[in-house]
């Protein structure tokens, strides 16, 4: 899968997040799922990102987006699945570099502790940043 297509979701906390940054995906013309949850309702986290971390392992996503309260939670659970490096970023040089050298498949943000408009800043760094391979390959494979 070359083309980018990202798997999002987020639980309660940080739904109106996800809905901003869905507007964002829109906006620059990138595909996207949306795996919920799609209320405010209570709900349980790792739920949701097991099922953006299984879009990314299977390939029907090459990236996936997470967004809870603190973004600990969705980080936790992300990256206990084979496969997925998660990245929790609360500001735009990790995002950048979670890309460039850890090769970060998800991208996890905390609604209630950054801002919105840093929240978009964030992806949008993390989306347009390559991993630079090289000396950092080494690394990442030795993560698997
Ligand atoms: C929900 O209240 C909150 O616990 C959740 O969004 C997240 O912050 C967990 O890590």
């Amino acid at each position: 899968m070359d083309k980018l297509k990202v798997a999002i979701g987020c639980d309660h906390a940080g739904l109106h997040y996800k809905e901003a940054i869905i507007d964002y995906l829109k906006f620059r013309g990138i595909e996207y799922d949306d795996m919920g949850t799609y209320t405010p309702e209570s709900c349980d986290y790792p739920v949701i990102a097991r099922k953006v971390c299984e879009k990314v392992i299977h390939n029907e996503a090459n990236r996936g987006i997470l967004v809870c309260g603190t973004g600990i939670g969705m980080s936790i659970v992300a990256n206990k699945v084979h496969g997925i490096r998660a990245a929790l970023c609360g500001d735009t040089y990790s995002a950048r570099v979670s890309r460039a050298h850890n090769n970060a498949n998800v991208l996890c943000l905390g609604s209630r502790v950054i801002g919105e408009h840093l929240a978009l800043d964030i992806v949008d760094t993390w989306l347009k940043t390559g991993f630079e391979g090289g000396r950092h390959k080494k690394r990442v494979d030795m993560i698997e």
